[in-house]
C-alpha cells in the first residue's frame, strides 16, 4: 500500500501541468503561475521568462483527527483580477512603494469519502498574486459547515526545484536563527548537517535536511530564487525540509508543546508562501514583495513612529567587561525588598555615572537614544531560570536612578531606550506589560528593545510556534496603544508585518554583531543577510565596531570581529534599518573620530534606494538618498576576498554637483591583520563620475554625498 502511494506521488510530481487549467502572469509577463488539480491533488508551478522555477508541486494540509485537506479536491471556480496601487510606508528604503500584481483565486471543493453528501463538502481557496519579482500564495478557509475548528499536523506545500542549486542556508531550528550561513549545493546539505550541527538539542527533533527561510538559492543558469513567507499571523513559522534526491522542499511547521502545528478556525487563512525570482541579484534585494503581501498600516496616527540612531550601555556587557547584574550573588540570597543590601559586584554597567557618560556622548554626537541594559532587577539568575517570574520590568537596581537619568537625558535632547529582557517567559511579560508601559510613559521612554533569550515558558513551546508568534504580535499591538516602538530580539524572523505595524522598528532574529564578540562571524555574513533575513524586515544588526580584538576590552575574551572599520561603516547603508546602533564603546570612537563622522552623518530613513551590484555571499553595493534631503549615502561590502568595484554615480541628480567623502580600506587593510587601516578622501563628483574603489578582505567602503556650495569651489574632482 505504501509503495503504491509512493509511486502515485511520484507520478503526480512528474506530471507536467503545462496543459494546466488555470494560469496567471505578472504585469510584465515574465513570471507565470500555473495551477491545476491532478487526480484530486492541487498543484502549482512557476516559470520566469519561460524557464521553470518551481516544477509542478503539490499543495495541501494534513490534519489531526480529521480527514486531511490533501486530496479528493476539484476545481470549482477560478477568478482573475489585477491590482496596482502605490503606498507610502511610515519609514523605508524608499518613500513610496508600488504594489502591482495579477491575481488568480482558485476555489476548491473537497468531497470527504464515506460521509453523507451533506457532511462531505469542504472548501479551500488558494490565492496567487503574481508580481514582476515573484509570486505569493496562501490557503484560505472560508466560513463553511463542514470545516470549522481544525488542528494542523503538517502543511504539505512543496517547492520542487529544477536542479542541484547553490543554497545560502542555515539549519532548521524551532528556536533560533543565530547561525553563520553555509553556502553549498542542495545535495550537500545533508552531509554538512551531519558534521556541523550534531548535538544541537532543538535540531534532534528536526530533519537533517531542514533549512530556514528566507532561503536564497542560485541556479547554474544564473537565476536567483528566494523562498520565504509573508504576514505570519496566528500560525506557526515555516521551515523547509529538503528531499535531497529529488530537490523538492516541503513545508515543515514549528510544533507546539504537544507536537501539533497549528489550531485554526474558519474563516481564516495561512501566511503567504513567497517565491521571488530574477536573473539579477539586485532585483532580489530591491524586492518589496514581502511588504506588499502584508496588510496596510493598521494605525491612523503614525506621527509617533520615528527612525532611531542610538548608542548603548551594551557592548561592554556583550564583551564581558561589565555585567547586566548588580551583584554576583544568586537571587535566593538577595533581599528582594532592598537590593542595596546585596553586595555590588563593582562591574555593573547600568550605573548612574556610566549611563551619564553615554548620554553625554549621544548628545555631543547627535544620537537620538541611549539603550541601557541591566537597569532592572532580575539578572542574577535570568538565563538559568527555573521559574517564569524572573523580571518585573519596573524595579531599577539601586545604582540606576531612573527618574534623574531620564531627566538628564531629556535636558540634552536625548531619550533613554527601554530594555525588556523577558528571558523567554512570555506569560510573565504579558502579566507585567501594563505596569511596564506605564512606567515608560511616566519617564518619557518611547521605544523598547525586548528579548526572548532561552527556552520559552510555558515549557515545551518554541520561539517560532503559533503561540509565541501570537505573543510577539500582542506585544507590538499593546505597545502601539501607548505609542511605543518595539525592537524584539530572539523573536520569530520577520515576515513584513512592519508594514501593518510600523512600530515594529526592528528585530534581531539572525546572527547579529554580538556574535563577533562570542566566536566571530564569517566575513561573508553581511553579504548574505540582506538576501535572506532582511527580506522580512529590518534587523537591529548593531554595526559600528571599530576595535576588532575583543581582548582589548576584556582580556578574557579571545574573540575577534572579522571585518575592517570601513566594512562596519558600509553596514549602515547595506543593512537597511530605520533603527541603527553605533555599537562600540564611546572611547573607541574617540580614537577614530574622522571615521566616526560617517556614522554621525548617515541617514536612517530614505527616499530612494538603488542596488548597484550584488552577489549573495560575495558583495553588495547600494546607494540611498536621505529622506527629504539631497544627500546620498553609498555602502559596499565584500566577503573574505578583496575586490575592486566600479561605482557609477549615475543615480545622482544630473543638475547637482556633490561633495563626496569616501571612506575606503587603506592600502594594507585586511580584516585579519589590519582592520583599522582606512583612507578618507573628499572631492567633487557628478552623475557622470565613475570611481574604482578597492575593498580589502572582509572590507568595504562608505561614501557620503551632499550638494556642493560656493564654499566647496576649491575642492578637486574625484577620479
Ligand atoms: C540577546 C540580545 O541579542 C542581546 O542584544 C542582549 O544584550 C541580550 N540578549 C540580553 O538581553
Ligand atoms: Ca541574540
Amino acid at each position: 500500500m505504501k509503495r503504491v502511494a509512493i509511486i502515485l506521488m511520484a507520478l503526480v510530481c512528474c506530471a507536467s501541468i503545462s496543459q494546466a487549467k488555470e494560469k496567471q502572469s505578472s504585469p510584465n509577463g515574465k513570471v507565470k503561475v500555473e495551477f491545476d488539480v491532478v487526480d484530486g491533488i492541487p498543484q502549482y508551478a512557476i516559470t520566469y521568462k519561460g524557464k521553470d522555477v518551481i516544477k509542478p508541486s503539490r499543495l495541501g494540509l494534513e490534519l489531526i483527527n480529521d480527514y486531511s485537506l490533501l486530496d479528493n479536491f476539484k476545481l470549482k471556480k477560478a477568478k482573475k483580477s489585477s491590482f496596482d496601487e502605490t503606498w507610502t510606508p511610515v519609514w523605508g528604503e524608499s518613500s513610496t512603494i508600488r504594489n502591482n500584481y495579477n491575481e488568480l483565486e482558485v476555489q476548491l471543493e473537497q468531497i470527504v469519502p464515506d460521509k453523507p453528501k451533506k457532511e462531505a463538502r469542504r472548501y479551500v481557496t488558494i490565492r496567487f498574486r503574481v508580481y514582476n519579482d515573484g509570486v505569493g500564495f496562501r490557503y484560505e478557509f472560508p466560513d463553511q459547515e463542514n470545516l470549522t475548528y481544525f488542528t494542523v499536523k503538517e502543511e504539505h506545500t512543496e517547492f520542487a526545484m529544477t536542479g542541484d542549486h547553490t543554497a545560502y542556508w542555515i539549519p532548521g531550528d524551532y528556536d533560533t536563527q543565530e547561525y553563520d550561513y553555509v553556502v553549498s549545493r542542495l545535495s550537500e546539505i545533508g552531509s554538512i548537517f551531519d558534521t556541523a550541527y550534531t548535538g544541537n538539542a532543538s535540531q534532534t527533533a528536526f530533519s537533517k535536511t531542514g533549512v530556514q527561510t528566507s532561503l536564497q538559492l542560485k541556479t547554474d543558469e544564473g537565476l536567483y530564487i528566494n523562498i520565504h513567507e509573508a504576514a505570519l499571523v496566528d500560525y506557526s513559522c515555516m521551515h523547509l525540509n529538503l528531499d535531497d534526491k529529488n530537490f523538492v522542499f516541503r513545508s515543515w511547521l514549528t510544533p507546539d508543546a504537544r507536537g501539533n502545528k497549528g489550531y485554526l478556525q474558519a474563516p481564516c487563512k495561512s501566511p503567504w508562501r513567497t517565491v521571488m525570482v530574477s536573473d539579477d541579484a539586485c532585483d532580489i534585494l530591491a524586492s518589496n514583495l514581502i511588504l506588499n503581501l502584508n496588510e496596510p498600516c493598521a494605525f491612523e496616527d503614525t506621527s509617533w513612529i520615528k527612525p532611531i540612531k542610538y548608542v548603548g550601555v551594551w557592548w561592554e556587557m556583550i564583551t564581558g567587561k561589565s555585567t547586566w547584574a548588580y551583584t554576583d550573588l544568586p537571587s535566593v540570597q538577595i533581599d528582594k525588598t532592598d537590593y542595596s543590601k546585596a553586595k555590588p559586584n563593582g562591574r555593573h554597567g547600568a550605573n548612574n555615572e556610566n549611563v551619564k557618560r553615554y548620554i553625554d556622548f549621544a548628545a555631543e554626537h547627535g544620537f537620538d537614544q541611549v539603550l541601557v541594559e541591566g537597569w532592572n532587577v532580575g539578572w542574577e539568575d535570568w538565563s538559568g531560570k527555573t521559574k517564569d517570574y524572573v523580571f518585573d520590568f519596573v524595579t531599577p537596581y539601586p545604582d540606576f536612578d531612573i527618574e534623574k537619568l531620564n531627566k538628564y537625558a531629556h535636558s540634552k535632547g536625548v531619550r533613554l531606550m527601554m530594555h525588556h529582557e523577558t528571558s523567554g517567559s512570555t506569560r510573565n511579560y504579558e502579566r507585567h506589560m501594563p505596569a511596564a508601559f506605564e512606567l515608560m510613559k511616566k519617564y518619557g521612554y518611547n521605544s523598547i528593545k525586548s528579548g526572548y533569550v532561552g527556552d520559552i515558558l510555558p515549557r515545551g513551546e518554541h520561539h517560532y510556534g503559533q503561540w509565541s508568534n501570537n505573543h510577539y504580535l500582542y506585544a507590538i499591538t499593546e505597545a502601539a496603544k501607548h505609542h511605543i516602538m518595539v525592537n524584539a530580539h530572539e523573536a520569530v524572523r520577520p515576515t513584513g508585518l512592519c508594514r501593518t505595524y510600523p512600530n515594529l522598528i526592528g528585530n534581531e532574529s539572525a546572527r547579529g554583531t554580538e556574535h563577533q564578540a562570542f566566536t566571530g562571524s564569517h566575513p561573508h555574513h553581511t553579504t548574505i543577510l540582506p538576501f535572506t533575513r532582511l527580506q522580512g524586515g529590518p534587523m537591529d544588526y548593531t554595526p559600528g565596531i571599530f576595535v576588532m580584538d575583543m581582548s582589548k576590552i576584556n582580556p578574557e575574551n579571545g574573540s575577534y570581529c572579522n571585518t575592517t572599520i570601513c566594512n562596519q561603516l558600509a553596514l549602515y547603508v547595506t543593512m537597511y534599518s530605520p533603527l541603527q546602533m553605533a555599537a562600540d564603546l564611546p572611547e573607541h570612537y574617540e580614537k577614530y573620530m574622522d571615521a566616526f563622522q560617517f556614522i554621525k552623518d548617515v541617514a536612517v530613513d530614505w527616499d530612494e534606494s538603488h542596488y548597484l551590484a550584488a552577489e549573495p555571499g560575495d558583495y553588495i553595493v547600494v546607494a540611498r538618498k536621505e529622506k527629504g534631503s539631497d544627500n546620498w549615502f553609498v555602502g559596499g561590502v565584500t566577503d573574505e576576498n578583496e575586490r575592486e568595484m566600479e561605482v557609477n554615480f549615475d543615480f545622482l541628480d544630473k543638475n547637482i554637483r556633490y561633495v563626496a567623502t569616501i571612506y575606503a580600506d587603506g592600502k594594507n587593510a585586511d580584516y585579519a591583520t589590519k582592520p583599522d587601516s582606512y583612507q578618507i578622501k573628499t572631492g567633487l563628483v557628478t552623475s557622470k563620475t565613475k570611481l574604482e574603489i578597492k575593498m580589502a578582505r572582509g572590507g568595504g567602503f562608505a561614501i557620503s554625498l551632499r550638494p556642493a556650495t560656493d564654499a566647496d569651489k576649491k575642492l578637486k574632482n574625484l577620479k
